[in-house]
């Protein structure tokens, strides 16, 4: 038995980042995004139709930390009038941003409470989300969570409540053009993450399994081609499509090992999370082979019938894109990846994995 759910409405495609107005319609609305000249001019465009946002919240750079939320969270409650909706203009980090200001109503005690004491939260307050991602990675337009991350203490936390998910994701592939060539690769790769972390995945299913297979197989034709050609809309198109449809499919299941590898690896070196979270992808899907029929087929309709040469096939496409398969490139020792890889093996996202790695506990 198997379920497979998603209650997002998707608006795709070049320029449909023009129906904000329409959407947003008579609601106040709040606007989360990047202090960046380029995000400021389209919020401008969004005010022809909208008016303006009773609060603009620009104060996330990337990686959302518990003491930027919670100034975020501060100045939403300080709009002269309640947001009816919020609007996220921007990457992972502004739609995850938008998540927790939404859930928080003003309060981001409200938020920690639940992400370290595990106190409910009421998803009937929380403020709906119109997401409009700006990159083609982190599927978080369509997923019900988001990353928190606590630099000082060196912890992430993952909120998660199924009123999270936006009621609308605008997905504007032109909105991606600007996006340079590292932000291009770091994202493009996260979302090959998600779609192979959702196949070897203990709720993987038919749905979320096709989804993730058009995701990897688009992604690895077109993502090189797009690094020769960051200017191409018909590449960018393509690659905003397929980081959709990976975040559909990983809606559903969550990531896995390779994710929580990746969480103190960006924590303690900085390592950008799409790279943090695909370099080991290889390493992860050696460890999945053989453990499930369903798997390793999924697998195969992407990487081909011979799943060794399938797993090296995935290295040559990451180090051909200038990204090192070994640990040692992201300071850690052998001793150190045994110690991560064993102590992300028993985190949540670790324990779905399906497959078991062969390192010495
Ligand atoms: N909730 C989820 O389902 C989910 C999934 C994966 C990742 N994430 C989170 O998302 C975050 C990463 O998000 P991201 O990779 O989209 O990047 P990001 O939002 O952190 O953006 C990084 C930088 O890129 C710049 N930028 C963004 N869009 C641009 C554009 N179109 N043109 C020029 N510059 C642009 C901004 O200056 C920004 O500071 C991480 O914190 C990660 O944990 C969340
Ligand atoms: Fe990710």
């Amino acid at each position: 038995m198997w379920a497979y759910s998603n209650p997002v409405r998707i608006e795709f495609g070049a320029g449909a980042a023009g129906k904000l107005g329409k959407i947003i319609g008579r609601r106040r609305w709040a606007l989360v995004t990047y202090d960046m000249p380029v995000f400021r001019g389209i919020a401008a465009s969004i005010q022809a139709e909208a008016g303006p946002p009773s609060v603009v919240i620009d104060n996330i750079v990337t990686n959302p930390d518990v003491r930027d939320l919670a100034l975020s969270c501060r100045q939403f409650a300080a709009a002269p009038s309640k947001p009816e909706v919020i609007v996220a203009l921007g990457g992972g980090s502004i739609i995850d941003a938008a998540k927790v200001v939404a859930a928080a109503q003003g309060d981001f005690a409200r938020v920690m409470n639940a992400l370290t004491g595990g106190a409910a939260l009421d998803g009937s307050t929380f403020t709906p989300i119109i997401a409009v991602p700006s990159t083609a990675g982190t599927g978080s337009e369509v997923t019900s969570w988001a990353t928190v991350w606590d630099q000082e203490s060196g912890n992430k936390y993952s909120l998660a409540h199924g009123a999270l998910y936006p009621e609308v994701a605008i997905v504007d592939p032109q909105l991606t053009l600007g996006a340079p060539q590292g932000l291009t690769l770091a994202t493009g790769l996260d979302a090959l993450s998600h779609a192979l972390e959702s196949i070897w995945n203990v709720s993987a299913n038919p749905i979320s399994s096709n989804h993730a297979v058009a995701a990897a197989r688009e992604i690895l034709d077109v993502l090189p081609k797009l690094m020769k050609d960051l200017g191409n809309a018909e590449l960018r198109e393509r690659q905003a499509r397929a980081a959709l449809m990976a975040g559909l499919a990983f809606s559903n299941t969550k990531t896995a090992l390779a994710h929580n590898i990746s969480y103190d690896i960006t924590l303690h070196a900085g390592t950008v999370h799409g790279i943090a979270c695909s370099f080991s992808l290889p390493t992860v899907m050696r460890w999945s082979l053989g453990r499930s029929a369903a798997c390793d087929a999924t697998l195969r309709r992407i990487l081909g019938d011979d799943l060794t040469v399938g797993a090296e096939r995935l290295t040559a496409f990451l180090e051909g894109l200038g990204v090192s398969t070994r640990p040692s490139s992201y300071g850690l020792s052998p001793a150190d990846w045994r110690a991560l890889v064993t102590k992300a093996s028993q985190g949540e996202r670790g324990r779905n994995f399906i497959g078991r790695h062969d390192l010495a506990d």
